[in-house]
Parts: structure tokens; C-alpha cells; sequence
């Protein structure tokens, strides 16, 4: 019978996080000088100010990835699990679609009209999903406007709406947070000057009765969702609650707007098709062009039927959706190249396999130190989270969420050449990921635990 959970040794804990951060510090001199140069010109001295929220004491800087691997501009090469938070999730530079690339940079770039690329496209996301109408847009976040708006036009109803702890991108409808059961516009943005509870509801991910409540008085364009949760650690859906969720949206006429973004980790048609979901409008961005900014959205038969209507009728003018790179002549290429040579189903049985390894690697340190922690996988997507038992909602999730410790454990895997997700614990494999990469991740999970475990 089990004894009682062991826990972390606070000391233990804090020593580590010490020594790793003299450790980095030490070995990482070109990336220190770079990042101090930075200050001067980048905001919080990184292009984007949540790369200065990794777990390292200053950024690292990157010299080039390829594969499944990451070097420095130290000189460290390390074993990437993070694979841009999916935007890698095929691997860096995969050669196909490298190679479709150079083609293309000579042809043109952009030129704000179509290719026969987005005519191969579209056909080969229609036989993937199973819906017949494609667009297409610069990231996931702009799909996911793009697609709400569409929702909202062709329904004719303002509200949407999410499930607690959702992340879409920046996408400003979603950010309502369930507080005590009551919704509330997120506190930590910035410029937020819209009371966003009055046009989007918030219910709890896996209630059903909630959930009907929301729909019931059929004024909600569409529920947005990924079939997954995978942004505030995964939550995975009860069995049935997809059936019963989408036979809801169908009762009350809301619209079933699916994000793959995450998700597509499950097979190369996504959750949707892995799991016979129908959704209405689906979203994929992220690696769907090999980690060139793109993303694409796909309309079912009535709801693009629907959608043209809306256009039609709407006034001449801006639709307020759609980019002038959209689509540009470089993504569509990319994407081909994608789709056709990369994104395949040899490459997801390759995943898959490593997947496996690495969710039963782990769980097997855990049991073996009796921790109350579990592990939770999706196709090609592996996360350990720090709960006995996985969580069924935004709530539970994010009570479980402990950022220091994450960061601990981040950091020492970096310092031992192994790169896993930021703000998550979430860890890809790639096609060219191998079982002794798996290994020495499970190992230096291992070793972690050991040193910061109370004996
Ligand atoms: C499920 C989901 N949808 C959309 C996005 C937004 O993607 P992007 O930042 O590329 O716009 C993310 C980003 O993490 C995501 O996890």
C-alpha cells in the first residue's frame, strides 16, 4: 500500500536554484555581453518582452536551430523540447520546406494575389479536416479574430463564448477570467479599456450544466475552444463531453470553433479528426507552414454558405479582417512544402513513439519517488504537472500552476542541455527527436528530483 507523498525539500530547492544560476551565468558569457548590449535598444532587452520571462538569470541567445536542436551563441547545442511552443513542433528548418523557400525567395515574396500554392493548399486542408472552405491569416491569433468575427457576422449575435483558462493568442475577447464563479476582464492587461464580460461568457471546461446555461438563450455566435485545454496545463476532456458539447452548440445555434493550434499534436488531422469532432470553424497556426508566421482557418459547407451571405450584404468597405501579408507568395510556399512532405503520418508514428517513451520515462520517476505529481500526454505533447490527479478545469489547473518550481526544474534541464517550454512543463518531439534524447531528459528529470526531494 502507499505510504504518504514525499515532498521537496525547500532547502534543497533553493540550493539548486543558486548553484544553476551561477552555473549558467558562468558558461553562458556571449549571450551576457549580447543581452547587456540589448538594454539598450529592446525593450526589457529582448524583441518581445516575455523572452525575458524564461528561467535563466538573462536571456539566451540563439545562433541557429536545426532539427531538433538549438545552439547558442556560446556554443552549447541542446536537445529542444520546446520546439518554439509548437511553432517548431516538425522540427527547425525541416529541408523540405527550407528548400521551398529558397525557391520561392527568388519568385517573389508578396504581391496581394493568389498562387496555385493556396489552390493545393486549401484541397489538402479540406482532405486533412474535413471542411471544404479554407483562409488564411499571419498567425493563430489573427486567425482566431478573423474566425469570431466571421461567427458574429453570419449569426448575427455579439456574444462568445470560452472556457476558464483558455488561451487563444492575443486575441482580446477571450481574456475573461472566472473569479469566484463570477466573470472579470483580466486585470494584467495592458491598454484594456473594453469591459470584454459583456460580450464574451466564461464557463468551466468539462460542465455540461454550465455550459448550457451559457447557450441557453441562443444569443452566443460560437463557442471557442481547443478540444484540448493546453495553455494553463492540460486539461483533458471528460468521455462524452465532446458529444454532448457539440450537440449543445447545435440546440442552441452557436457556432463550434475549434483551436488546433496545440492540438494538432494528436494525429495530422488534428483532435477534430483523431477524436470525429465537427466542429464549424477551426483554427491552425503555429507549425502548419513549418514555423514561418502563418496560420489557416476552415469554414464547414453552411457556415461558409453562411459567411459569404453575411459578406454579400454587409456595405462596401473593410470587413476588419485580413492582413496585407496574408497569404503572401513565401507562407503559401511553405506551407506546401509542409503539408505535403513534412507534416506526414510517418512523422507523427515517429512522434508518437517518443511521446510514449517520454510520459512513461517520467511516470516512472515519479512513482518511483512516490510524488504527487502526474503526467498527461496528447499524440506528441507531453506534460508533467504537479497534482496526483489531472486537473478537470481552468481552476483546478491553475491552482496547481507552482512558477518557481517550474522554473527550478527549467533551468537545470538547460544547464544540462536540454530545452523544455516556458511558462508550462510541456515537452515536443520531433521527427528527428531519437529514444536517447528521450532518455537523457527522463534522466535529467531524475536527477532533479533526487537532488531536491525530501529524504
Ligand atoms: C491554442 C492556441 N491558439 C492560438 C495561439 C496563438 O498563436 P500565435 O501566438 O502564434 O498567434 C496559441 C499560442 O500559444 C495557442 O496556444
Amino acid at each position: 500500500m502507499k505510504t504518504e507523498y514525499r515532498t521537496l525539500d525547500p532547502a534543497r530547492l533553493a540550493a539548486v536554484l543558486e548553484r544553476e544560476r551561477a552555473r549558467y551565468v558562468q558558461s553562458n558569457s556571449r549571450s551576457s555581453a549580447l543581452a547587456q548590449q540589448a538594454s539598450a535598444h529592446l525593450m526589457f532587452g529582448v524583441p518581445l518582452h516575455w523572452m525575458s520571462d524564461w528561467s535563466m538569470p538573462f536571456p539566451l541567445h540563439v545562433d541557429q536551430a536545426k532539427g531538433a536542436h538549438v545552439t547558442d551563441v556560446d556554443g552549447h547545442t541542446y536537445m529542444d523540447f520546446c520546439l518554439g511552443d509548437t511553432g517548431a513542433m516538425f522540427g527547425h528548418s525541416p529541408e523540405p520546406v527550407a528548400r521551398a523557400l529558397a525557391a520561392q525567395a527568388t519568385r517573389g515574396l508578396t504581391v496581394m494575389l493568389p498562387s496555385e500554392d493556396g489552390v493545393w493548399v486549401a484541397r489538402e486542408l479540406a482532405r486533412r479536416f474535413g471542411l471544404p472552405v479554407w483562409q488564411f491569416a499571419l498567425s493563430a491569433s489573427d486567425a482566431n479574430r478573423f474566425a469570431i468575427r466571421w461567427a458574429r457576422a453570419l449569426t448575427g449575435h455579439r456574444q462568445i463564448l470560452i472556457f476558464n483558462g483558455c488561451y487563444h493568442g492575443t486575441v482580446d475577447d477571450v481574456f475573461v477570467d472566472l473569479v469566484d464563479g463570477k466573470a472579470n476582464t483580466r486585470n494584467s492587461l495592458l491598454g484594456q479599456v473594453v469591459d470584454i464580460t459583456q460580450t464574451t461568457r466564461s464557463v468551466e471546461f468539462n460542465d455540461l450544466a454550465a455550459l448550457e446555461s451559457a447557450l441557453a438563450d441562443g444569443q452566443v455566435a460560437c463557442l471557442l475552444a481547443e478540444p484540448v485545454m493546453t495553455n494553463i496545463g492540460m486539461v483533458l476532456p471528460d468521455p462524452g463531453f465532446w458529444d454532448a458539447a457539440q450537440a449543445l452548440c447545435r440546440r442552441y445555434g452557436t457556432l463550434l470553433l475549434i483551436d488546433e493550434t496545440h492540438t494538432i499534436s494528436s494525429g495530422p488531422g488534428g483532435y477534430t479528426q483523431a477524436h470525429g469532432l465537427q466542429p464549424d470553424l477551426l483554427v491552425l497556426g503555429k507549425p502548419v507552414a513549418g514555423g514561418l508566421p502563418c496560420a489557416v482557418y476552415g469554414f464547414s459547407a453552411d457556415t461558409a454558405a453562411r459567411a459569404e451571405a453575411a459578406k454579400r450584404q454587409a456595405p462596401p468597405g473593410h470587413s476588419g479582417i485580413g492582413t496585407t501579408l496574408t497569404a503572401n507568395l513565401l507562407a503559401m510556399a511553405a506551407m506546401r512544402a509542409n503539408l505535403a512532405e513534412v507534416m506526414t503520418d510517418a512523422a507523427y508514428a515517429h512522434m508518437f513513439g517518443l511521446a510514449e517513451q517520454l510520459a512513461l520515462g517520467l511516470g516512472q520517476v515519479i512513482e518511483r519517488h512516490n510524488l504527487p505529481w502526474c503526467v498527461t500526454r496528447i499524440g506528441a505533447r507531453t506534460e508533467f504537472q504537479f497534482t496526483p490527479t489531472p486537473p478537470r478545469n481552468g481552476t483546478q489547473a491553475d491552482a496547481i500552476l507552482d512558477a518557481a518550481l517550474e522554473k527550478n526544474i527549467h533551468l537545470y534541464l538547460l544547464n544540462r542541455g536540454l530545452l523544455i517550454t516556458p511558462f508550462h512543463n510541456m515537452m515536443l518531439v520531433c521527427p528527428s527527436t531519437t529514444p536517447a534524447d528521450v532518455d537523457r531528459l527522463v534522466s535529467a528529470f531524475a536527477s532533479f528530483v533526487e537532488e531536491v526531494v525530501r529524504p
